[in-house]
């Protein structure tokens, strides 16, 4: 306590500092926006182009060479112009997974393996992105035991996953903390903060108290300024991070009209900048639609999720927020035996989202998470690969046309041998020949699209002989 006075003028100025960088990015960022709509026409001639060299395959092969562009341009940091996300000259449309508990498998030598195999079965599909918790608040294995303390092993596992994810070449959306129970998130927080003595009466008080939000703040600071262990780089200037999330699902029950959450959206958002202006920044939102915007309500799985304080326009159109995102979970929305319902609202759900984030808020959008549970049995393996299809065509549909539609983000990767940490959603590729097939196909098209097109020359693609098209992709005749 009587550090606080110190701690204030010592931080004041580097804050100012941080301040002026935050002005300069965001000035940058919209000289980009304007820039990308005189390339729209540009586009639009490559999408006809693209048309005839998607490929189709019914099976992926050889991705451990296939990494086409990749070392040409270098590790570079992933970048955000217009609509798209970019690394260096080239967009970056990309396949993904989550794997949640990587940092916990990671802090003992015993499992630690597993962190590998999880990257290694990414490989196989083609993945390059990852979605994984940086926080765990408290309990079993916490990385934060209690405000601002931090257990250094559980920190050299984060280092660890981080240094892994960069030889496998993939790159990490980074969550800060959680709405829900699992792994502290605000509940914990606000434990603490009950601990230390102030009058708190909901865990929604997260989102309001000063001294509960400096705890988040903290952190925040904490995990950006990390110097790696493994490879003595800063995780703020680190590119194998793709994003920093602000927390996993936000909801502000205690508040519907979504005030007291945007305005802690909008605090941290300028916190995480302030800090660290290099990196992408998003919410971790699930995607349901507000107040702000009632016409829209209907496109909602149902009623309640317009109650429960987020706003998919409001909430991404803070500032220092980059990209949207939004996450799909039709079994659980939709209480209904299963029907093609669920596939039509999967497909409609993506579309506004992705039409939203192109027309709206001019921005890329990704599918932070999408899954069906197989401990449910209205959902067998014939409707995972059909849903699963269905989000990979829809993204497709966009990225052919330079659109928003950044990512999709599977709920979620398996190594074998981690049955036991399922919760009905694990996809084990090399278990799974069907839904491997679907997913190697998606994340080849995603990355032929990215090699071929280049911002540097307005998306010209440029022209390859179909020799090479044949070598990159031997069995991929239509
Ligand atoms: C705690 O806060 C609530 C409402 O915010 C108030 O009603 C209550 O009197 C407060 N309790 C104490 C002990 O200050
Ligand atoms: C990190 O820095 C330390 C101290 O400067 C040095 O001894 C070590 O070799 C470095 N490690 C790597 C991976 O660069
Ligand atoms: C999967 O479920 C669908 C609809 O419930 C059914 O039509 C189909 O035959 C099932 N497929 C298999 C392989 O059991
Ligand atoms: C494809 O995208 C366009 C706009 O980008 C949209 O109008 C159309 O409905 C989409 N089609 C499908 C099948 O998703």
């Amino acid at each position: 306590m009587a550090t606080m006075q110190d701690k204030t003028i010592k931080t004041f100025l580097p804050f100012l500092f941080r301040f002026f960088f935050l002005v300069i990015n965001f000035m940058a960022s919209i000289e980009k926006s304007n820039a990308h709509i005189h390339d729209v026409h540009e586009n639009m001639d490559m999408v006809d182009d693209m048309k005839d060299y998607l490929p189709f395959s019914s099976y992926g092969h050889g991705w451990t060479h296939s990494f086409d562009g990749m070392e040409d341009e270098g590790w570079g940091m992933v970048q955000r112009k217009g609509n798209q996300f970019v690394v260096g000259g080239q967009p970056f449309y990309f396949n993904g997974f989550n794997t949640y508990w990587l940092m916990i498998f990671a802090v003992d030598q015993s499992t630690r393996r597993k962190v590998t195999e999880v990257f290694q079965e990414a490989l196989s599909v083609g993945y390059t992105v990852c979605r994984t918790w940086a926080f765990n608040d408290g309990g079993w294995r916490a990385l934060q035991k209690s405000p601002s303390v931090y257990d250094e092993e559980v920190f050299k596992a984060l280092d660890f996953v981080v240094s892994e994810a960069r030889k496998y070449k993939i790159r990490l959306i980074l969550s800060l903390t959680n709405n829900w129970e699992g792994y502290g998130g605000k509940a914990q927080y606000v434990k603490w903060g009950k601990a230390a003595g102030l009058n708190l009466t909901s865990d929604d008080d997260f989102f309001s108290d000063p001294t509960v939000k400096g705890y988040y703040k903290a952190h925040v600071e904490a995990i950006l300024t990390r110097v790696n262990t493994y490879t003595n780089i800063t995780y703020k200037d680190d590119p194998t991070i793709f994003a920093w999330e602000l927390m996993n699902e936000p909801r502000c029950l205690s508040d519907p009209s979504g005030d007291k959450l945007q305005a802690w959206i909008q605090e941290m958002a300028f916190h995480v900048k302030s800090i660290d202006p290099l990196h992408l920044l998003e919410i971790g939102a699930e995607g349901f639609y507000g107040p702000s915007t009632p016409e829209r309500l209907q496109l909602n799985p149902n009623t309640f999720a317009g109650k429960v304080g987020t706003d998919f326009i409001r909430n991404h159109r803070a500032l220092g927020i980059d990209f949207a995102s939004a996450h799909i979970y039709p079994d659980s929305w939709i209480s209904n035996s299963i029907t093609d319902e669920h596939i039509q609202f999967v497909k409609t759900w993506m579309q506004n989202h992705i039409d939203d984030s192109e027309n709206v808020l001019g921005m890329p959008v990704i599918f932070g998470e999408f899954g069906v549970s197989s401990k449910d049995d209205r959902f067998n393996l014939t409707f995972r690969d059909k849903f699963i299809t269905t989000v990979c065509t829809t993204q497709l549909n966009s990225t052919r046309s330079g659109g928003s539609g950044g990512g999709c983000l599977l709920w979620q990767l398996f190594p074998e041998g981690a049955e036991y940490m399922d919760d009905g959603y694990a996809v084990v590729p090399s278990r799974s020949p069907s839904t491997s097939s679907i997913l190697s196909l998606h994340s080849r098209r995603l990355q032929l699209f990215n090699s071929r097109c280049s911002w540097r020359c307005h998306w010209g693609c440029r022209k390859k002989s179909s020799e090479d098209w044949n070598h990159v992709l031997p069995h991929d005749e239509l």
